[in-house]
């Protein structure tokens, strides 16, 4: 990447477009008025469409019949960069544990840092390179392209379905391409053809009309903090399974060969292990770690919250209290059954003298597709040449796009996943990381694929 290149992607990452701060939405459509305007530097014609949440960034270049239609799908938006763990009183403060700025990115030893590197602006920036180098190469790309990169993906993609219905004809195409997983371990080409789908809620349990002195009323009333503990325990049993009655009907078992070829992968337990920095692995007994992520749906506490949380101590019954939740759902559950299930348990589990609110969230399905189909193998024959003399990773994800799914239930097309991430790479904490490797990588890869889609 030349400096002038590297600049750009800098100006990119420099917009702090987190899609869930009210108050950044200003920021959120500059990026995207960015990013259209870049996608007409290197010769796309390109618009920012409004939604009812963030803008949508259509680019394309001019289509010609006869050629197949690749459509790139991406997110400009990124995760917020406070940090979850605060000490009792601290102020919140988005700089810390970060080495330098988020939003000020920076290259050390070959790695970029900054919120959204790796997640996803890194990879759209590859396959805009990718791209640009291509047409000035050729004068043109071997394929119709359509870009589409959205505001709204690490807030589930709320507006994104009904932004496909609405330009089903425009968004006609015969396969999508993401760069939005990861790579399972550095110059080891991945190609994922499953992602864990998602349903988020929010609960508040209320209890007294006012916080208590604990001494005084201590003993009489439900504390609605407890009310929280126990609801949250009660979504496990002991061995670490789900414990939510139907929460497993309908998932689809892992396949035979995808165990035996996960088993073979250079990466297991003890890698997670140190990854994680745990002092043991934990989770639904019976399954191997990649395949507990991959291929089993889990319930997880995102935030909990109530109560003091100020310097010192204070002899206090909170009023309310309250956490954030998600559930990571695999094939073939559907979120909203599987919701209307975790509600019911969670009423099931409050304990009487407290009110429990549940608000639902966003949800996305999960996906499988066919590794071995026509497009599939195209695409891993793109990821060896960007990868020479390196053999696939097939594997699943657990992280979700929720709009995956959505076009081939809406657009009728199977989408191809070609991870960039490394494990490491921080997504959604501080430290977001992506090695500049990686992203000459991608545009590599950019060009390799839209070659070998060219052929069918
Ligand atoms: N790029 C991730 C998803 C991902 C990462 C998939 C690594 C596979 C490997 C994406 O941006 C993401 O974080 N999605 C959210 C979606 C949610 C907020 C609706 C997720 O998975 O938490
Ligand atoms: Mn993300």
């Amino acid at each position: 990447m030349n400096s002038a290149q590297l600049d750009r992607l800098f100006q990119f990452l420099r917009f702090p477009s987190v899609s869930t701060d009210p108050d950044r939405k200003e920021e959120v459509a500059a990026c995207a008025e960015w990013l259209a305007a870049e996608l007409r530097v290197i010769g796309l014609t390109a618009r920012v469409c409004p939604t009812d949440g963030h803008p949508v960034v259509l680019g394309r270049n001019e289509h010609r019949s006869g050629r197949r239609t690749v459509l790139i799908y991406g997110h400009y938006d990124v995760q917020p960069v406070d940090e979850p763990r605060r000490a009792p009183g601290e102020a919140p403060d988005p700089n810390r544990h970060w080495m330098s700025p988020p939003f000020e990115p920076r290259v050390t030893d070959g790695v970029l840092f900054a919120r959204g590197a790796a997640d996803n602006k890194g990879q759209i920036f590859a396959h805009i390179t990718g791209i640009a180098e291509t047409l000035s190469a050729a004068g043109d790309l071997p394929v119709n392209l359509i870009v589409l990169v959205e505001g709204e993906e690490e807030i589930g993609s709320e507006h994104l379905e009904e932004f496909l219905r609405a330009h089903r004809e425009e968004l006609a195409c015969d396969i999508i391409a993401i760069s939005d997983t990861g790579m399972i371990q550095k110059g080891l080409p991945t190609f994922t053809y499953g992602l864990r789908g998602i349903a988020a809620l929010e609960l508040k349990v209320t209890g007294p009309s006012s916080d208590l002195h604990s001494g005084l009323y201590g003993g009489v009333v439900m504390n609605p903090a407890t009310a929280v503990a126990r609801i949250i325990a009660s979504l496990h049993d002991d061995t670490g399974r789900v414990a939510v009655p139907g929460f497993y009907d309908g998932v689809a078992p892992l396949a035979e060969w995808e165990r035996e070829a996960w088993s073979r992968l250079p990466l297991g337990d003890a890698d997670l292990q140190r990854l994680t920095g745990v002092s043991a692995l934990a989770g639904e007994p019976g399954f191997t770690g990649f395949e507990r992520i991959w291929a089993r749906p889990t319930a997880e506490v995102n935030g909990i919250g109530g109560g003091f949380q100020g310097k010192g101590t204070k002899t206090v019954i909170p009023r309310d209290a309250f956490a954030k939740l998600t559930f990571r759902l695999v094939p073939n559950q559907e979120p909203e059954q599987v919701m209307d299930k975790v509600k019911a348990h969670l009423r099931a589990h409050c304990p009487p003298g407290v009110q429990l609110e549940i608000l639902g969230g966003h949800a996305g399905e999960p996906y499988l597709t066919d590794p071995h189909s026509k497009a599939g193998t195209a695409a891993q024959r793109a990821l060896t040449r960007a990868f020479p003399g390196k053999e696939i990773a097939l594997i699943r994800e657990g992280g979700s796009i929720p709009i995956v799914n959505t076009f081939k239930k809406v657009l009728g097309v199977e989408t191809l996943l070609l991870g960039l991430a490394l494990p490491d790479c921080r997504a959604h904490a501080p430290n977001e990381n992506f090695p500049l490797e990686n992203f000459y990588a991608g545009a590599r890869l950019n060009r390799a694929l839209l070659e070998e889609l060219a052929g069918g």
